[in-house]
C-alpha cells in the first residue's frame, strides 16, 4: 500500500487482540475510552467486566517511506555557551527507517500516532488529578526484543512534540541496548545512568535539546554491572520523579528493555502514569503478552497497541525500506 490508499479498518485494538489474546477479561489492559476514540471505533462492552478501551490499531505494517523535506544536517552536537547541548536530527535516517518525519507531508504513520498520542494524552489528562507528575510518564514496552519498542517510542515523541503548549522528553531507558540517539542519528553520550550512579549531580545536565521544536532526549549514559541494582535505588526514585517535576508542561516517554527479558522495565512501570504496550501482531504470544501485563503490573494504565509489521519470510520486511534488514537478521 502506498500512501494514497486508502487504509482499510480492520477493528480496534481491542477487537484484534481480543481475537488474538483473549484480553476482553482482563481490565488492567483497558482504560476508560476516551470519546473521540470512541466516535471512530464503536465500543463492545463486556458486563460486569469495566468497558474496554481500545488503543487504535497501530497497523504499520506498510508504513511508507516518506521523503525527508529537507537535506539532513549533519548530526553533531551543537554547543552554546548557556544553553543546553543541542542535537541536530538526521531527517534522512528517519525517512530510511520508514518513521515519522518531522515538517515532512502527513502519512498514515503519522495518523496513526495522532490517533494512539491522543488516547494516550485523553488518559494522562484523567489521571493528572490523583497523580500530577506520574501522569505525564509514559512507558514504551513490550514482551520482547525487536518488537518495536524504539519505532514507537521515538514517533510518539515526535508526534507530541508537534501539540502545544507540551515539551517532550525522550529518555532512552533501555540500558543494555541503548538505541534513541542512534536511531535519530546522532552519537551516544552521558546519560541517565551516570545520573543513577551519582557521577552527575541532575539528570538536567545530560538533557539534549533538539532541532525539533519542544523535543530534548536523556540518553542511556555509561553502562556498567549494576544497571538493574541502579534504577532500583532511592536515588532512582528521586531522579526519574524529578524529570516529570522540573517542568510542569514536559512529558516524558520512556523507551524501555523488554518486559521479559530485563527486570529494569518492571521497575520503571512503578514510576510512570501509564505504559503503552507495544504487541508485534506476528509474534507476540498470548502467554507472553499475560507475563508481560503481570510484570508491568506496577501501573495501572496498561494500554496496547498492536504493531502489524510484517516480514517476508527471508526476514526483510515488505516495502520499500526492506533492505534495513539486512544479512543476519533472522
Ligand atoms: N511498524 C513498523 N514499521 C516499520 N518498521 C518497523 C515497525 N516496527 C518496528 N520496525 C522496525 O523493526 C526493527 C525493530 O524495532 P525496534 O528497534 O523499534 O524494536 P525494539 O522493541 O526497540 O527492539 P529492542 O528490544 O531490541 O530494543 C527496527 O528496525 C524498526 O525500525
Ligand atoms: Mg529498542
Amino acid at each position: 500500500m502506498n500512501d494514497q490508499t486508502p487504509r482499510r479498518y480492520q477493528g480496534s485494538l481491542l477487537e484484534r487482540a481480543a481475537a488474538r489474546y483473549d484480553l476482553m477479561h482482563e481490565p488492567r489492559v483497558i482504560p476508560a475510552l476516551p470519546q473521540e476514540a470512541a466516535a471512530v471505533q464503536p465500543q463492545q462492552r463486556v458486563q460486569p467486566q469495566p468497558e474496554p478501551a481500545p488503543l487504535p490499531v497501530l497497523d504499520l505494517a506498510e508504513a511508507p517511506r516518506v521523503e525527508a523535506p529537507v537535506p539532513a544536517p549533519a548530526a553533531q552536537p551543537v554547543h552554546t555557551p548557556g544553553a543546553r547541548p543541542r542535537i541536530a536530527i538526521d531527517r534522512d535516517k528517519l525517512a530510511e527507517e520508514g518513521m515519522l518525519v518531522p515538517g515532512a507531508a502527513v502519512t498514515a504513520l503519522a495518523e496513526e500516532f495522532r490517533l494512539i498520542k491522543r488516547q494516550l494524552l485523553n488518559t494522562a489528562r484523567a489521571i493528572h488529578r490523583s497523580e500530577p507528575d506520574k501522569s505525564r510518564m509514559i512507558l514504551v514496552c513490550s514482551a520482547k526484543p525487536n518488537d518495536g519498542k524504539t519505532f514507537c517510542a521515538i514517533n510518539l515523541a515526535l508526534s507530541m512534540a508537534a501539540e502545544k503548549d507540551v515539551e517532550i522528553l525522550l529518555v532512552d531507558a533501555d540500558f543494555a541496548k541503548p538505541d534513541v540517539l542512534h536511531r535519530l542519528g546522532a552519537p551516544e553520550r552521558l546519560g541517565l545512568l551516570d545520573v543513577l550512579a551519582g557521577d552527575i549531580d541532575s539528570a538536567e545536565a545530560c538533557v539534549l535539546d533538539t532541532d525539533v521544536p519542544q523535543l530534548s532526549v536523556l540518553p542511556a549514559g555509561t553502562r556498567s554491572n549494576a544497571d538493574t541494582e541502579l534504577l532500583a535505588s532511592a536515588r532512582a526514585h528521586d531522579v526519574l520523579d524529578a524529570l516529570a517535576a522540573a517542568n510542569p508542561n514536559r512529558i516524558v516517554i520512556f523507551d524501555s528493555p523488554p518486559a521479559l527479558a530485563a527486570s529494569p522495565a518492571s521497575v520503571l512501570a512503578g514510576h510512570v502514569g501509564q505504559v503503552m504496550l507495544v504487541v508485534r501482531a506476528d509474534r507476540t504470544s498470548e502467554s507472553d503478552l499475560r507475563e508481560s501485563v503481570g510484570l508491568l503490573d506496577g501501573c495501572e494504565q496498561i494500554q496496547l497497541v498492536l504493531n502489524s509489521v510484517s516480514f517476508q519470510p527471508g526476514g526483510r520486511r515488505f516495502g520499500t525500506y526492506g533492505a534495513y534488514y539486512g544479512e543476519g537478521e533472522a
